[in-house]
């Protein structure tokens, strides 16, 4: 029995939505969480590698934003402005055109929409399709956009799909990258498709995609592929949109996914790690020439989140005014690579997805997947999986979890593997 009253889980399965869906498998009541570990009401603690699937790229409660934070609500700091001028909003912005946007060129305005990713997406779609006067938004197999309707319209999974109890309209789907395995160039067919008068595609308003499909199981689209779709939508008059929710703020690799593949969005969803603290905070970065929407067009009364203001500001300054912490992701996403190798040596025929911080190894089934991080969050880790079938194990660790913690959490991992696969061939003799 537990015994401190916080860790009494009765309350969820009383009055607790049925949606809930992490906490079954992580059936923890959690009571702090700082840098890469979780301590559950029992005193364990646990390394994270699911980060708020990627909401906390830098960690649980970073000290510097934390700080920044406690002083700004000590000192009476606005807490919510509607979309009011505020200091720290001003702060942020001036962080992001300062570190991010003028470095790399980008003359994109920012939109801050309502807080989820989903709503980034939805303005985003909504963007393209007023921009061009067209309905038709291009999007992928195994794509993942969020649940409102104008989003899952773009996502693909059918159980997602299933939930929306209306029709999902204005989008075609068209095979990732590599869907039809080695040797055929999806960029083809999407061209070919495109060309023909008759390829029954309606004139797009966007092409919208990830270049790494978090949710749809670590698809990482090969930065040719990426470079054709986007010439594509120009020579067609598409807007390019990439969602970068769960690939940006370093998780690939880059603080945009897309930067080393020698394109430039026109629009660019942003969520989970830009308030950098796990707060909510979404944007929809756009070409001057396309932020065309009138004062309240899409609004929303929560796009004014001044404490994300606060803490995101912290960290562009913290992480990205110079290149060292992305040196410091090349070196981790090495080691993770290196690790990933030998879980899928335990298992046959599994295969290593994703890049960068984003990576994961294909178990073959969704229940091994399961078995695997099951076993590993009784040994003391929270990890999950993604895919159509869940069966990619996923690491999502924290960019700043450091070295050692870092390779324990992948040992246990790895140990996990080897008693799931040793007690599965057990069972197969
Ligand atoms: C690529 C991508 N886009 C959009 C979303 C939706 O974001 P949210 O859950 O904040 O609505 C997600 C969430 O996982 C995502 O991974």
């Amino acid at each position: 029995m537990p015994t401190d009253k916080s860790a009494d889980k009765t309350v969820f399965d009383r009055r607790e939505s049925e949606v809930r869906s992490y906490c079954r498998g992580i059936d923890r009541v959690f009571t702090r969480a700082v840098g890469s570990e979780m301590t559950d009401a029992s005193g364990r603690s646990y390394i994270d590698f699911l980060a708020g699937c990627s909401s906390l790229n830098y960690g649980h409660n970073d000290p510097d934003m934390k700080e920044a934070l406690v002083e700004h609500i000590a000192g009476d700091g606005v807490a919510h402005g509607l979309d009011l001028h505020t200091d720290v909003k001003a702060g942020f912005l001036e962080a992001f055109e300062r570190h991010i946007l003028k470095p790399r060129d980008m003359d994109h305005k920012v939109m801050f929409t309502g807080p989820t990713g989903a709503n980034a997406v939805e303005a985003a779609m909504k963007i393209a399709r007023k921009v061009t006067g067209r309905t038709n938004i291009i999007a992928f197999t195994n794509g993942f956009h969020g649940v409102t309707l104008g989003a899952l319209a773009a996502t693909a999974n059918s159980y997602h799909r299933g939930g929306a109890g209306t029709t999902l309209e204005g989008v075609t789907r068209m095979p990732f990258d590599r869907y039809m395995g080695e040797g055929f160039d999806t960029a083809d067919l999407l061209e070919a498709m495109l060309n023909d008068k008759s390829g029954g595609i309606d004139a797009p308003a966007a092409i919208l995609l990830e270049t790494v499909q978090g949710e749809g199981g670590l698809n990482a689209a090969r930065p040719e592929w990426v470079r054709r779709v986007a010439e594509l939508a120009k020579q067609h008059g598409a807007l390019l949109i990439v969602d970068d929710i769960q690939a940006g703020c370093g998780r690939s690799g880059t603080f945009f996914s897309f930067e080393e593949m020698g394109v430039s969005p026109d629009v660019i969803t942003m969520a989970k790690s830009v308030s950098g603290f796990g707060l909510p905070m979404a944007l929809t970065l756009v070409r001057p020439e396309h932020d065309i929407f009138g004062p309240a067009e899409h609004n929303g009364t929560f796009r004014g989140n001044t404490h994300a203001f606060v803490t995101a500001r912290v960290a562009i300054e913290k992480f990205w005014a110079d290149d060292a912490f992305q040196k410091e992701i090349a070196a981790k996403a090495d080691i993770l690579t290196r690790a990933l190798e030998d879980v899928a040596g335990l298992v046959p025929g599994s295969r290593l997805k994703g890049r960068g911080m984003m990576q994961g190894v294909d178990v073959g089934s969704g229940e091994l997947a399961e078995e695997i991080c099951s076993r590993a969050f009784d040994k003391g880790l929270i990890i999950e999986t993604s895919g159509p079938e869940d069966e990619v194990v996923k690491v999502l660790a924290p960019l700043t979890t450091p070295e050692d913690m870092f390779r324990k959490g992948l040992n246990i991992l790895l140990d996990a593997a080897r008693d799931v696969t040793a007690s599965t061939k057990v069972a197969a003799e």
